[in-house]
């Protein structure tokens, strides 16, 4: 493992995009549909790479963090957009940790115009969005890259994990119970478990999202393509 004096670097010259926050999926120029994704996660991530020597791409749906020194920010809105920016960022990447928590679906129509109210029921009629992971799977760099999915999930928690990493043939998966009091989803804490196709591989208990993502971090270091497994 590379460091400095007695700092590990685990990721020292690793190319890592990070994808953050939840996306906004446009009903009219005022509204839009969304979720209760703060970034944190993310953020946290994007800090914990780049504090590991990694060069960082941050792809963000939720304000950037103040302290975002270092590395890149692009910031996105809708599912599409993060799409795009990922494609294009993974053509230099080696790790894709996909944090953001993306919208399944989309208004099928978006007015130019804000909906006035009426007396009748008003109905959306919802799209799916296109799925990032699965979609980066046909990336060209695919085979050289690890890519790190997150599972947001309420029953049936390793269950739902393990099908998503092999559904969505990803290295890794971070799975988040979000029903859970005091972590997930818009806390300053969290709790997680990380799996891969044999099974559960790591377990991090409550902690700051910070120190979560340092554990991740570390894990990913010891994963990368082409460097040696130190467990
Ligand atoms: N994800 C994605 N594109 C989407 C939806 C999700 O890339 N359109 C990614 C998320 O960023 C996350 C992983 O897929 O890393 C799992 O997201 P999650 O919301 O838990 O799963 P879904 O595939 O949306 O399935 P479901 O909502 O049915 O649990």
């Amino acid at each position: 493992m590379a460091s400095t004096g007695s700092r590990p670097l685990p990721l020292r010259g690793a190319r890592v995009v990070v994808t953050a926050g939840g996306t906004r999926e446009p009903i009219d120029p005022v509204r839009f549909l969304g979720n209760r994704s703060s970034g944190k996660m993310g953020n946290a991530l994007a800090a914990a790479s780049r504090e590991a020597g990694a060069e960082v791409e941050l792809i963000t749906a939720a304000p950037p963090p103040p302290a975002a020194t270092g590395m890149s920010v692009s910031e996105v809105e809708t599912a599409g957009e993060m799409q795009r920016a990922v494609w294009t960022a993974l053509g230099r990447a080696d790790v894709l940790l996909m944090a953001a928590a993306v919208a399944d679906y989309r208004p099928r129509a978006v007015s130019a115009r804000k909906l006035k109210k009426t007396a009748r029921e008003l109905t959306l009629e919802l799209v799916p969005t296109v799925d990032i992971l699965e979609s980066v799977r046909t990336h060209p760099r695919r085979a050289r890259m690890l890519v790190v999915g997150f599972a947001a999930e309420t029953d049936d928690l390793l269950a739902n994990a393990a099908d998503k990493l092999r559904r969505k043939g990803l290295d890794l998966i971070v799975l988040n119970d979000v029903g859970a009091p005091g972590v997930g989803m818009g806390a300053d804490d969290n709790a997680v478990t990380v799996l891969d196709r044999d099974g559960v591989v790591l377990t991090v208990e409550r902690m700051p999202k910070l120190e979560v993502a340092r554990r991740l971090v570390a894990l990913i270091g010891d994963r990368l393509p082409g460097r040696e497994v130190s467990a």
